[in-house]
């Protein structure tokens, strides 16, 4: 029994230059949203305070189902977290099914003792004059909050966090972004015949990297490519999510559809 395996088939290790990347290879969608949501109570447990930076779409619907279940046994105190969203559409009504404002209400906020004063989203209403203090004073929350503590991260089909499309240069900050075409086209689909606009506000990479801790999940034979070159490719801004190779800390949880590309002679395959 591998003592780390927390419940997942297989714990890889992809040690780069000394630093090791803990990847934990899930049954399927479930059980990544079981074993994240384990990941995250934990954190909680530890730091009550915690500052939790937090991802939409469709793959942490059911890691916010998990972390929603936990706090309905009375297994999770959510009273005394920070939370700051990664990203936003902009052009949005903040009452927009689309909005991401909405997606957390529904899916966490609404659901859990989360403090809505601890809460910070991205306006998806902004004048374009505005968009650099906005972005500007979102770091300046981050910071005075002390940092992100644990930072959830999505994978984009194209390698992107957050709304960091790629050529997104690795130190950037929170800004206004146009999102790539193939973006809008699939993040759309749950939405059609509406379409999600085509710029976003996004933390940046450089601010996704000064998270202390940072859970990445992937689910689905559509994102094994982008988990394979973001895990094992080289750190290139066309694939944003390969910097985290960078990052001490960080913790892969991935189904096996997801992880079905990664190349298992460049990792340590323990499976329990
Ligand atoms: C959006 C979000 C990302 C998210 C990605 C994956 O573009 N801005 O933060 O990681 O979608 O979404 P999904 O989980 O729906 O595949």
């Amino acid at each position: 029994m591998v003592g780390e395996l927390l419940a997942g088939l297989a714990l890889v290790n992809l040690d780069r230059e000394g630093v090791v990347m803990r990847v934990i290879v899930t049954w399927d969608y479930d059980d990544m949203s079981r074993q994240g949501a384990s990941i995250v109570a934990d954190r909680i447990r530890r730091k009550p305070d915690l500052v939790l930076g937090l991802a939409t779409g469709t793959t942490m619907v059911g890691l916010y189902r998990e972390v929603v279940e936990l706090y309905r046994r009375g297994l999770l105190d959510m009273a005394e977290v920070t939370t700051f969203n990664l990203d936003e559409y902009v052009g949005l009504n903040p009452q927009d099914p689309r909005s991401f404002r909405y997606f957390m209400q529904e899916h966490l906020f609404g659901k859990t003792n989360i403090d809505p004063r601890r809460i910070h989203l991205l306006p998806s209403q902004l004048n374009p004059q505005d968009a650099e203090q906005v972005a500007a004073d979102y770091e300046k929350e981050i910071e005075k909050a002390g940092g992100i503590d644990l930072q959830i991260l999505g994978l984009g089909r194209n390698g992107h966090i957050g709304f960091n499309e790629p050529g997104a240069p690795l130190e950037s900050r929170t800004r206004v972004v146009d999102l790539d075409r193939e973006t809008v086209e699939i993040n759309s689909q749950p939405f059609l015949p509406l379409r999600v606009p085509r710029q976003s506000i996004t933390m940046g990479i450089k601010t996704i990297m000064r998270a202390k801790e940072i859970l990445l999940l992937a689910s689905g034979a559509e994102k094994a490519l982008a988990l394979a070159r973001a895990l094992e490719g080289p750190v290139t801004p066309e694939v944003p999510a390969s910097v985290l190779q960078l990052h001490p800390a960080v913790t892969v949880v991935a189904d096996r559809e997801a992880a079905s590309h990664l190349n298992s002679s460049l990792c340590q395959v323990r499976v329990g």
